[in-house]
């Protein structure tokens, strides 16, 4: 292990060219499934004892990366193990900030989970374009397309574009009894009619596309008898077409701006934490999963990925691609989250033979 990322390899015969390389992400939301990013990990491992049992000798190195915080809940920025990697300048310089809900910063997270990462060695970890000569993602569907037309896999083309935003309005709060509704200025109320506006300017877009989603209100002081006097929401906002999904963003700021006039609050924060380009599956892989399915005999369809992964920001430093299993009603980021034994040694079967293919190239 070094300051980079976990690593799990088979070292090929030409140590010099680029690796190939697999992963995902064992971190959680809260109350998540057990299936996301872990069937990546764990899969990844499979695939390579798989080919390390068979005696397979491979031209490229074979590494498997456990990326760190995929998840946006413990340091408000997603995929910050991937982001750092493919060098996001703004992650870099924004990171020495970040602390978790205790309190606890990237770097004492990252010293006591055994890394050497610190602020003045944090650049080393950025991979340089070319670092890899390709790299892979087993993940869940988290959606209900493979399982609802009884699809074996899903070979990913593009990975939408996410962004997400933190906004917080201050109003002068005050009792809940004695304060007459003509003379308030309810942070709360100015959240809800946000909340409200997120949804409708996705929906006109009129797109299917486009989605938009409050996941955090929170109200201060947060007791029942006292008008809130601030309030705090986080935005996820997605689309796979980058130019309308920042029409929203847009769309999203004049309403914030409206709202807090209107309601006679203090639009006190309108960051956006991420906005981030959509990424193309490389048609090298692309091709390399369809001759895997073929071989193997698995039905399978072209997709796109509406869910964002470390696949996402690895496109940034490596070319990419993807391959998804069905999981049960689509379920994901919800403890009922399920994928059959079959369908993930179906996913690790594929996974092990495109990364022989491409150790190969
Ligand atoms: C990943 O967890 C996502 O929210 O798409
Ligand atoms: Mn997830
Ligand atoms: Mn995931």
């Amino acid at each position: 292990m070094d300051n980079k990322a976990a690593y799990y390899s088979l070292t090929g015969s030409d140590p010099e060219l680029g690796a190939v390389a697999t992963g995902s992400h064992i971190d959680a939301i809260p109350y998540s499934g057990k299936y996301d990013g872990v069937v990546g990990v764990l899969g990844a491992l499979e695939a390579i004892n798989v080919l390390k049992r068979s005696g397979f000798q491979p031209k490229r190195s074979l590494e498997v990366i456990l990326f760190t915080s995929e998840e946006p809940t413990r340091f408000g920025i997603s995929c910050l193990g991937s982001r750092l990697l493919a060098g996001s300048e703004a992650l870099v310089n924004g990171i020495k900030e970040s602390v978790d809900d205790q309190n606890t910063s990237f770097f004492d997270a990252a010293k006591s989970a055994g890394y050497v990462v610190s602020e003045e060695n944090l650049s080393t970890v950025i991979l340089e374009k070319g670092s890899y000569f390709s790299f892979l993602e087993l993940h869940i569907e988290q959606g209900p397309l493979l399982e609802e037309e009884g699809v074996s896999i899903g070979i990913v083309t593009a990975i939408a574009a996410p962004a997400s935003i933190k906004v917080e309005f201050e109003g002068n709060g005050g009792h809940a009894g004695a304060v007459l509704m003509p003379e308030r200025n309810d942070a709360g109320l100015a959240a809800a009619e946000l909340a409200l506006a997120v949804e409708k300017h996705v929906l006109e877009t009129g797109s299917m596309d486009s989605v938009g989603t409050v996941g955090i209100i929170v109200l201060h002081p947060g007791a029942i008898n006292s008008i809130p006097s601030k309030s705090h929401i986080e935005i996820d906002t997605r689309d796979i077409d980058e130019k309308r999904r920042d029409g929203i963003v847009e769309k999203i700021h004049q309403s914030s701006i409206d709202i807090a006039k209107r309601r006679g609050v203090k639009l006190s924060e309108f960051r956006i934490v991420n906005q981030d380009p959509p990424a193309k599956c490389d048609h090298l892989i692309i091709n390399a999963l369809e001759v895997a399915v073929r071989q193997l005999n698995l039905s399978h369809k072209m997709m796109i990925s509406r869910a964002y992964h470390d696949s996402l920001f690895m496109a940034r430093v490596s070319p990419m691609g993807m391959i998804f299993i069905p999981c049960y009603k689509g379920y994901s980021h919800k403890p009922e989250e399920y994928a059959s034994i079959e369908d993930i040694a179906n996913g690790v079967n594929v996974l092990a033979l495109t990364l022989a293919q491409l150790s190969l190239e």
